[in-house]
């Protein structure tokens, strides 16, 4: 029989390191933190860890702007704890994954200071995108070099004094690299054996798309901001770095990549997944549908039809640390208040029912809703600060996570200590603590299905067959097992099997509204 690789049908947990547990009593998490909480995790029945980037950086994006890619930022740590904490990991059954960052780097990075010393057309500049301006409309003004905009407000080039402009498709802090250089591309699989060699399991590799922008540089001329297949993202040349990438993770034992990859269609995305590049790319289809069983059944037949072709194993995210918490997601549409939490618990049993693996988000096991109504001084997310505070940015999902105790920091921190963003008062009820000894807890609902699933998986097959429902519901079995979810408001009648799970109790052979079921088929 053949192996199946383990993230083939891996439960992954996204760990925003600064907002998980923290050890030192900064007011920031790190990783002593995780490694003191690796009981909860392996409790939870996760597979897999997903660190965010924990690595030296000043945190102008929360640690995706990397000063130093070989080492640990001292508020998160050191090498050595880094160290401990892959092994605790490994012996508590849990893998791995840290994200890699080469899209760009922080403006910190001592590449970018000898750049920014070195005169144009230098070697120092030619490891960034360095560009002249345009002439303004004014006599005497310059324009940069393209009409590329930020992802996180305003332009995405910044002139020094010396007249030179920067690209940089997120923050200033964070210039682009240039992929082009070879230096760069020798960097970072130099990198990618560094923590391999530590014992990583695997990589979740940010802005994937990225690396390469079109030669031609040109406008965009007010097209869609993102422009997912225009000149800055999916160039073909990227796929070069991806197949040396490959090559390298295959040099070792068990190792995978998962790309962040935003396309405007599976085609695109498809091209990451062949054989010989990326295992897994982040499939955000679930992630952005609303509450619908019609949008769910059209993007869960798209997902799977877009890997089909490689062979590839879809995957599945409901909440990220970039996105709005699906709890205070799904409150809406036509909700009543509250109704999120209900969601979100048949949200879990079709996530961990479809094929492939689920990307879990910290906090999602406690039924963290947005923290929305952080003051603005607390606010630490770039977009808010560059859009003057027009969109509200992430912070209001990376609020650090409560374990224990009636306040403020909620067994996050030390007692005494204030967390780098404010925790909400109220929170008592919704610690680990608190969950883990109330049978009808959101964590105790995770840990069963959870448990359930790693029970079931290997006799499920990787096609899905939908089963006829009414449009409010959607049903499909995969093998011995049946999901049912119904997003309706109204009861439907359940499919034929046995009821193994549910997430509100069934009237008689009714699924009630905004529940879903698992079920052995008959
Ligand atoms: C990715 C990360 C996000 C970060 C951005 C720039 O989208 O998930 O948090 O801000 O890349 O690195």
């Amino acid at each position: 029989m053949t192996r199946i690789p383990w993230w083939r049908d891996a439960v992954v947990y996204e760990v925003y390191v600064r907002s998980f547990a923290d050890a030192d009593g900064n007011g920031e998490g790190d990783l002593q933190g995780i490694r003191s909480r690796l009981g909860h995790l392996r409790d939870l029945g996760v597979d897999a860890l997903w660190l965010t980037p924990f690595y030296t950086s000043p945190l102008a994006d929360g640690g995706y702007d990397v000063a130093d890619y070989r080492d640990v930022d001292p508020r998160f740590g050191t090498l050595d704890d880094f160290d401990a904490l892959v092994s605790d990991a490994h012996d508590h059954g849990l893998r791995m994954i840290v994200d890699i960052v080469p899209n760009h780097s922080s403006d910190r990075h001592r590449w970018f200071r000898e750049a920014l010393a070195a005169p144009p057309g230098s070697p120092a500049r030619s490891r960034y995108i360095f560009r002249s301006g345009k002439p303004g409309e004014r006599p005497g003004e310059e324009d940069p070099p393209n009409d590329w905009p930020s992802a996180f407000g305003g332009p995405a080039w910044t002139r020094l004094d010396d007249g030179e402009w920067y690209l940089h498709l997120y923050a200033p802090e964070q210039p682009d690299l240039n992929w082009r250089n070879p230096e760069v591309r020798h960097e970072f699989e130099d990198i990618l054996r560094f923590w391999l060699d530590r014992g990583v399991d695997g990589f979740r590799i940010d802005v994937a798309a990225g690396l390469f922008k079109d030669e031609s540089f040109r406008d965009l001329h007010g097209q869609d901001r993102r422009m997912l297949n225009g000149p800055m993202y999916s160039r073909p040349e990227v796929h070069d770095v991806y197949r040396r990438w490959r090559q390298i993770l295959d040099e070792y034992d068990d190792r995978m990549a998962i790309g962040e990859v935003w396309t405007d269609g599976p085609q695109d995305l498809a091209l990451y997944l062949r054989p010989d590049e990326l295992h897994q790319v982040f499939q955000f289809d679930l992630q952005l549908a609303p509450w619908s069983a019609m949008a769910f059944r059209e993007v869960i037949d798209a997902a799977l039809k877009a890997v089909a072709p490689m062979g590839a194993a879809p995957t599945w995210v409901l909440s990220s640390h970039d996105s709005v918490r699906h709890v205070t997601r799904y409150e809406q549409p036509g909700g009543l208040p509250g109704i999120g939490h209900g969601r979100a618990k048949a949200a879990l049993l079709l996530l961990l029912a479809l094929p492939g693996s689920a990307y879990l988000y910290q906090g999602e096991e406690l039924g963290l809703p947005e923290v929305t109504d952080l003051p603005d001084e607390a606010r630490q997310d770039p977009i808010f600060k560059r859009t003057n505070g027009r969109t509200a940015g992430r912070d209001s999902c990376r609020v650090p996570l409560p374990w224990s105790g009636p306040a403020e920091p909620y067994g996050f921190s030390p007692d005494g200590v204030r967390p780098w963003l404010p925790m909400p008062r109220g929170w008592a009820s919704v610690t680990a603590e608190a969950q883990a000894s109330d049978p009808s807890s959101m964590l105790n609902w995770y840990r069963e299905a959870l448990a359930l699933r790693r029970r079931l998986k290997d006799g499920l097959p990787d096609e899905l067959e939908w089963i006829d429902s009414p449009d409010t519901a959607l049903f499909f079995r995969r093998g011995p097992l049946v999901c049912a979810l119904n997003c309706g408001e109204n009861p439907v009648r359940l499919p034929a099997g046995i009821p193994l799970l549910t997430s509100t109790p069934l009237y008689g052979d009714l699924l009630p509204g905004n529940t879903a079921a698992w079920l052995t088929a008959p």
